[in-house]
C-alpha cells in the first residue's frame, strides 16, 4: 500500500536498488548512527516497515530516537558494505536536508531486538517497547486476525452486534470486576465476563447469526494465557446443532490460519472428553507429542505390590529416559507428582537381560512379578533404554498426575511442532458434587444436555457425574482456545437444570429473570461458541504469553506500570459514589 504523505514520498524500509537515482523523502526514529570519518555520519533511520541507512553531515546533532525527516537521493552502498541481511541493504540515502521534528532523550533500554529486558520496564515505555519489530509484527499480525474473523463470519452471514459494558454479573464463573453507580450509590454494574446472555437474547430477538469482536473483563489470577481484559470472537446462531457451530467456528479459525501462516489447516479431529482424560490426563490436550497415557489397571488386578492395588493404574514411557533423566531430575519429578496430589510415583528403567529381552530395572520393580513387569513394558511399547512412569490412586488422580508429567516431560516449545487443532466433545454436564450435594455446573447453567442422557438427570447422586453435555471445546497445542455449546432454550429444562444446581425459582430470577423471561417470548433453538483471539494470535506467532499480543497489558500482579492502575480515587469521589475505604489490615 502507498503510505506516503505530504510529509514523506516513501518508507524507509521499501526502498531498493530499483529507487537508485530518486530523490526521496522519509520520516522515522533514529535508530543507530556511526560516525564515518571527521565529516559524515551513517544514520540508521527507522519507521514500520524498516531501516534505511541514510549519510548525513557528521556535524548535525541527530542522536538515538530523535524523530527526523530526511530528503536526499537514493545511491548504490560503496562496494563492501553492502549488508545481504537487509532489505535496503544494497542502497543508502545522499542526505541533502535533515529536518529534526522531535528531540529524544536516550531510550529507557537498548532498541536492538537481542537484549532482553525487564518486563516491568518494557510496559512502563511501551510506547518505546512497540516500536521494536517484535511488538509491530505482534500487533500488525494481530490486525489480520481481526479483520479476517469479521470477513469470515460475514461471509457466513453473521451479523455484528455491540452488547453492553455496563450490566448485571454474567455466570462465567469467574470473580466480576464491578462500578459503582453514582445515582443510585450502593448499587453497582458488573463488567461482562462474556456477552453470553445479550447474545442469547439476540437470538429471541431475530438476530439469527450473531457475532462480536468482544472485550471480556475477568477478576482472575493471571497466567501466560490469561489477562484481566480479553478479546473473544464471540458467536451465536439459531436453528442450528453442535456441527453446524463447528463449521463456522473452523472456517473462521482455517482463514486465520491461512492468512497469518499461509496454509490451511487440514479439518480438525476431535476428541470425547473422557478419551481425552484417559489418554492425555486432561480436557485440553497437546498433541503435538505422543506419550499418552497407558491403561494398566487390569494388570495389577489381584497384585501383591501394595502400591499398585489401587482403584486406577497408568503409565507413560519416556523414551530414552533411562540415559536422558538423572537421579536428581526423577526425584524432582517425584516431588512434583507428591505435589499435585500423587502418593508416590513409582518409576522404572527398561534394560535388557541377559537374553536380551527388555526388563523393568531398579526402584519398585522389585515388588513387581515377572509377568507384571512383563505385561507393563508390553503395554506400554517399551524397549529397552527407556524409562516407565506408573502412578496408582483414584483414576481422576491418576490422570491428572500423570498428565502434567507428560506435559513436564514431553512438550515442546511454543513455536514447535506446528499448529495441533482439536475439538473437544461431550463434555460432562457437572464437574464435580459441591459439599452439599448439588452438582457444580462445568460450563454456564444455560448448557443444554446431551440428548443421550436426558434420563439420567433424574438419577441423582453420583451418577450425575456422567450425564453429558451439548458443549465443546478448541484446543490448540494444549492450550484452551475457545468453547461453546448447545443452549437451553425450553423453560422447562431450564428449570430442572436451576433445581439440580440448587440455585431456587427466586435467585433464578434475581438473576437470570430477564433471559427467563425472554425465553417465555419465543426462543429458537440456539448454540455458540467463543474462542480467545489474544491466546490464538500469540499462538500462531509463536509466543509463550498473550501479553506480547496485547498493545497495553496488565503485568502478572495485574497492574498496569504505564499509567499505575489500579490506583484510589479521591475523597470526592468515594464521597459521590457513597463509597468508603476499609483500610487494609497489616
Ligand atoms: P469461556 O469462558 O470458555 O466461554 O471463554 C472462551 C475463551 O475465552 C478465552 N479466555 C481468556 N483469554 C485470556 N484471558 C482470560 N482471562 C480468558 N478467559 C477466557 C479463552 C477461552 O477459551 N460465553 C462462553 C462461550 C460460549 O459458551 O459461547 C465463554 O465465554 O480462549
Ligand atoms: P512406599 O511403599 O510408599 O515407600 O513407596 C514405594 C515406591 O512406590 C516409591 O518409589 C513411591 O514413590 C512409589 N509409590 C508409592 N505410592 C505410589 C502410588 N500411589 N503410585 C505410584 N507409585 C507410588
Amino acid at each position: 500500500m502507498d503510505l506516503s504523505t505530504s510529509m514523506r514520498t516513501d518508507m524507509c524500509g521499501r526502498l531498493t536498488t530499483a529507487d537508485i537515482g530518486r530523490t526521496i523523502t522519509v520520516c522515522g526514529w533514529v535508530d543507530r548512527r556511526r560516525e564515518h570519518g571527521e565529516h559524515l555520519a551513517f544514520v540508521d533511520l527507522r519507521d514500520h516497515t524498516g531501516v534505511l541507512q541514510c549519510v548525513i553531515d557528521g556535524s548535525r546533532d541527530l542522536r538515538s530516537e530523535y524523530v527526523a525527516r530526511m530528503t536526499g537521493v537514493v545511491r548504490p552502498r560503496p562496494e563492501g558494505t553492502v549488508n545481504p541481511d537487509l532489505a535496503t541493504g544494497e542502497v543508502e540515502v545522499d542526505v541533502a536536508s535533515v529536518e529534526i521534528l522531535s528531540q529524544a532523550e536516550p531510550p529507557p533500554f537498548p532498541m536492538d531486538e537481542r537484549t532482553s529486558v525487564d518486563e516491568t520496564i518494557r510496559l512502563r515505555h511501551r510506547y518505546v517497547d512497540l516500536r521494536k519489530n517484535r511488538m509491530q509484527r505482534n500487533l500488525r499480525t494481530r490486525a489480520v486476525v481481526n479483520s479476517t474473523i469479521r470477513r469470515a463470519m460475514e461471509e457466513q452471514g453473521f451479523v455484528e452486534v455491540e452488547t453492553p459494558m455496563l450490566i448485571a454479573s454474567t455466570p462465567e464463573g469467574a470473580r466480576d470486576f464491578v462500578v459503582p453507580s453514582r445515582k443510585e450509590p450502593g448499587s453497582f454494574y458488573a463488567l461482562p465476563q462474556s456477552p453470553q446472555l445479550f447474545k442469547q437474547l439476540c437470538m429471541v430477538g431475530g438476530i439469527d447469526r450473531y457475532y462480536q469482536i468482544a472485550r471480556c473483563l475477568r477478576d482472575e489470577d493471571l497466567r501466560a494465557d490469561r489477562q484481566f481484559e480479553f478479546m473473544q470472537l464471540d458467536a451465536e446462531a439459531s436453528f442450528v446443532n453442535q456441527e453446524d457451530v463447528f463449521e463456522f467456528i473452523s472456517r473462521a479459525v482455517a482463514d486465520v490460519v491461512e492468512a497469518v501462516a499461509g496454509e490451511r489447516p487440514a479439518e480438525f479431529p476431535r476428541i470425547s472428553w473422557s478419551d481425552s482424560m484417559e489418554r492425555f490426563g486432561n480436557d485440553k490436550p497437546d498433541t503435538r507429542f505422543g506419550m499418552e497415557l497407558v491403561e494398566l489397571t487390569a494388570i495389577f488386578e489381584g497384585t501383591g505390590a501394595r502400591v499398585f492395588q489401587a482403584d486406577c493404574v497408568k503409565g507413560i514411557c519416556l523414551a530414552g529416559g533411562a540415559e536422558s533423566l538423572s537421579r536428581n531430575q526423577i526425584d524432582s519429578l517425584v516431588e512434583d507428582c507428591k505435589r499435585w496430589g500423587a502418593k508416590g510415583l513409582a518409576w522404572m528403567r527398561v534394560v535388557a537381560d541377559d537374553n536380551a529381552t527388555a526388563t523393568l530395572d531398579a526402584g519398585v520393580a522389585k515388588f513387581l512379578s515377572v509377568e507384571e513387569s512383563a505385561a507393563v513394558i508390553e503395554a506400554l511399547d517399551a524397549v529397552p533404554g527407556d524409562m516407565v512412569f506408573l502412578v496408582a490412586d483414584t483414576r481422576r488422580l491418576v490422570q491428572r498426575v500423570l498428565g502434567m508429567l507428560r506435559l513436564a516431560l514431553g512438550r515442546p516449545a511454543v513455536d514447535e511442532g506446528g499448529l495441533k487443532f482439536l475439538w473437544v466433545v461431550d463434555f460432562p454436564l457437572f464437574d464435580a458434587l459441591g459439599e452439599d450435594g448439588s452438582p457444580i455446573p462445568a460450563h454456564h447453567p444455560f448448557t443444554m444436555v446431551h440428548p443421550d442422557d436426558m434420563e439420567k438427570l433424574d438419577a441423582g447422586g453420583e451418577a450425575l457425574l456422567d450425564v453429558r453435555s451439548q458443549s465443546y471445546d478448541l484446543v490448540l497445542n494444549g492450550w484452551e482456545l475457545g468453547s461453546g455449546s448447545v443452549r437451553i432454550h425450553r423453560s422447562d429444562i431450564q428449570g430442572r437444570i436451576f433445581e439440580l444446581l440448587g440455585i431456587g425459582a427466586e435467585e433464578a430470577r434475581a438473576k437470570f429473570g430477564f433471559l427467563l423471561d425472554a425465553f417465555r417470548f419465543g426462543a429458537p433453538p440456539h448454540a455458540g461458541f467463543a474462542f480467545g483471539i489474544d491466546r490464538l494470535t500469540a499462538l500462531l506467532l509463536g509466543e509463550e504469553n498473550i501479553r506480547e499480543v496485547i498493545a497495553f497489558p496488565k503485568t502478572q500482579s495485574g497492574a498496569d506500570p504505564l499509567t499505575n492502575a489500579p490506583g484510589p480515587l479521591d475523597a470526592g469521589q468515594l464521597e459521590e459514589l457513597g463509597l468508603r475505604v476499609i483500610p487494609r489490615a497489616t
